[in-house]
């Protein structure tokens, strides 16, 4: 049985800024990265998941495997929305929209869905050490920020989080051969790598006034140390063959972002600068 929520929030992001965290415009280019970047792999996820939905036997896995595939479609339209807004400011952003679709056509044309499976469930499981530290961080990265646009990251994280084992029980129901994923982790990092390159090389085209460092930072600040530690271990460990994402430590901001959202909140204004943190998504519609 799946317990995945899948849920539809009316995000909206017109006008938004570019450097939406004038706090730190390193760490807000590199989310508006991760933007771009998740239009493309989500969609991905959705193809690689279509495909295996048919070689599924077990109806538990089967409904796991389609609640996922909604709520990474979620995901991409959503992230979709806010670089369509930042597009129409900047058209010239379209291309790094076109080269993350491309890069991710492309790949799934040229191998076969075990390869797919393999991409999604390896990379699927280091999200949540790496978005826990996001998330524990949340005051000093988040908070100088467009509250629509760190309200849409810290939904993401918190759902990706939320789907930490589907990516790998797909994997190990169709597949299951542990050292095909495992052996090929790095080539898959290296294409992720790929990827945000070449929407950071639209990036600097299109913002030649920005300063060079601001593309390359991943923020100005700086995590701390233990922090780090434990995220890194966090990667390391999720590769074992014993490892089961579902295991992993949990953050506090979670559960509350789960509890605020079941109580009815507007959680695509719940973090950030113009936050209605604790308005009811009822009375936000009605405004
Ligand atoms: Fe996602
Ligand atoms: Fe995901």
């Amino acid at each position: 049985m799946s317990d995945l929520t899948v849920r539809r929030l009316p995000w909206e992001f017109s006008n938004v800024d570019f450097v939406w965290n004038k706090d730190d415009p390193a760490f807000a280019i590199t989310m508006n990265k991760v933007s771009f970047f998740a239009v493309g792999f989500e969609k991905y996820i959705c193809q690689a998941m279509n495909d295996a939905e048919k070689l599924i036997k077990d109806s538990s896995i089967l409904q796991e495997c389609k609640d996922f595939r909604s709520q990474e479609s979620i995901h991409s339209m959503a992230h979709r929305k806010h670089c369509k807004a930042l597009i129409e400011q900047h058209p010239g952003l379209q291309a790094a929209l076109d080269v993350s679709i491309k890069l991710y056509d492309d790949l799934y044309a040229a191998h076969d869905l075990k390869y797919h499976l393999a991409y999604v469930g390896g990379l699927e499981s280091i999200f949540t050490p790496s978005f826990r530290l996001m998330l524990d961080n949340r005051e000093p990265l988040f908070s100088g920020g467009d509250a629509r646009v760190a309200s849409l990251f810290l939904w993401h994280f918190c759902e990706e989080i939320e789907h930490r084992s589907s990516g790998v029980m797909v994997y190990d129901h169709v597949y299951g051969e542990y050292w095909y994923r495992v052996s090929r982790f790095k080539e898959f990092m290296k294409h992720v790598g790929v990827v945000i390159e070449a929407i950071t090389d639209v990036f600097r085209e299109v913002f030649p006034e920005i300063a060079p460092e601001h593309f390359t930072n991943y923020s100005s600040y700086k995590m701390p140390r233990i922090g780090k530690m434990r995220s890194a271990w966090g990667i390391m460990t999720a590769q074992l063959p014993w490892h089961n994402p579902v295991n992993q430590a949990l953050p506090e901001y979670f559960g509350e972002w789960v509890t605020r959202y079941e109580r009815g909140e507007d959680m695509t204004r719940t973090y950030g600068v113009g936050a209605n943190a604790g308005r009811m998504h009822d009375v936000a519609l009605a405004a």
